[in-house]
């Protein structure tokens, strides 16, 4: 115990800033490192990166971030070769590798040859849905099921030893639907429920491959799959009036959250799936 003395309390006082003052010391001299090594945890130069369902909206958008950070980004969609997609549904192709991948076809990711040697980054993307209760039917059901779970567990599985050579990350898109019933749709919302549950489970399974699995749960975005609210003024202004930040997200909104989870900002975070919806389910 100190007596109520001044002296002594100034002393106790450096004493305890002691610690805080030599943390601040160590963050000052690594970004005096870092500076001088011209080093940035957002750089990915020299990285390769995978986005499956990278051929419009939301992957599209990731894929060119990782690509804007240095990466070299190959990414997968449903056709036959980059010619075949249109900027107006939100596809940009310029820079990136295309591969023509159906997910839904369990044989086809088995015989899937990827065009590397190494991967650092696999951001899983791909996604269905089915409108006027198509999702009803067993035939739609399990046609969403096989494109937004099941692909899932075959990319990931698929692409794990590599991942685990480079020490890398897998990213799932999911969505905010996870979170809550969603009318009409429900295989959307039963795959995308289960893909919040993938990545929890294997953020904990493939830890010790060293591998860090996280997910995204987007909340409404201008894609080609939103269309039907998007462009429906009546019904975009009800989904405006449900966000608090009253517009709807962009892949480049998705992609800052894609970036961190992929970078060694996050690195300490595994199973991990970070809401990205302008608060929509807050
Ligand atoms: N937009 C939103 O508001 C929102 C909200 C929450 C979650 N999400 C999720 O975000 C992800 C991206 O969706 P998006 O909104 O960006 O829609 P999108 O523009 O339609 O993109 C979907 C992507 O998945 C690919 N894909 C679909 N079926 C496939 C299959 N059988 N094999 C391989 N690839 C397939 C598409 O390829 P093609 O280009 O060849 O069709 C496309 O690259 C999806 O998982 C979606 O569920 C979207």
């Amino acid at each position: 115990m100190y007596p109520d003395d001044g002296r002594l309390s100034v002393l106790e006082g450096l004493t305890r800033l002691a610690p805080i003052r030599r943390q601040v010391n160590e963050a000052d001299n690594q970004i005096k490192q870092e500076k001088e090594r011209g080093m940035n945890e957002l750089d990915f130069s020299g990285k390769q990166v995978l986005v499956v369902g990278g051929s419009s909206g939301i992957g599209n958008g990731i894929a060119h971030a990782f690509r804007g950070k240095g990466a070299r980004v190959a990414v997968c969609g449903t056709r036959a070769s980059a010619a075949d997609y249109s900027p107006d549904d939100g596809s940009y192709l310029e820079g990136l590798d295309y591969f023509q991948l159906d997910v839904s076809k369990p044989q086809a990711v088995e015989a899937f040859k990827p065009p590397f040697e190494k991967l650092d980054v696999l951001v899983l993307a791909q996604g269905a849905v089915i409108y006027r209760r198509g999702e009803f039917e067993m035939e739609g059901f399990r046609k969403v099921l096989e494109v937004n779970l099941m692909s899932l567990m075959a990319c990931a599985t698929k692409f794990h030893d590599m991942l685990s050579a480079s020490k890398g990350s897998l990213i799932i898109v999911s969505s905010t639907a996870a979170y809550h019933s969603t009318m009409g749709n429900p295989a959307y919302n039963a795959s995308k429920t289960g893909a919040v549950g993938l990545t929890r489970t294997l953020g904990e399974a493939w830890a010790e491959n060293s591998i860090r699995v996280n997910g995204i749960a987007p909340g409404l975005v201008d894609t080609k799959m939103t269309k039907a609210t998007t462009a429906n003024p009546k019904r975009l202004e009800g989904a405006l009036g449900r966000i608090p930040l009253k517009r709807l997200g962009t892949p480049a909104d998705m992609a800052g959250a894609a970036l961190f989870l992929a970078s060694p900002l996050a690195s300490y975070i595994i199973g991990q799936t970070i809401v990205v919806d302008g608060g929509l389910i807050l």
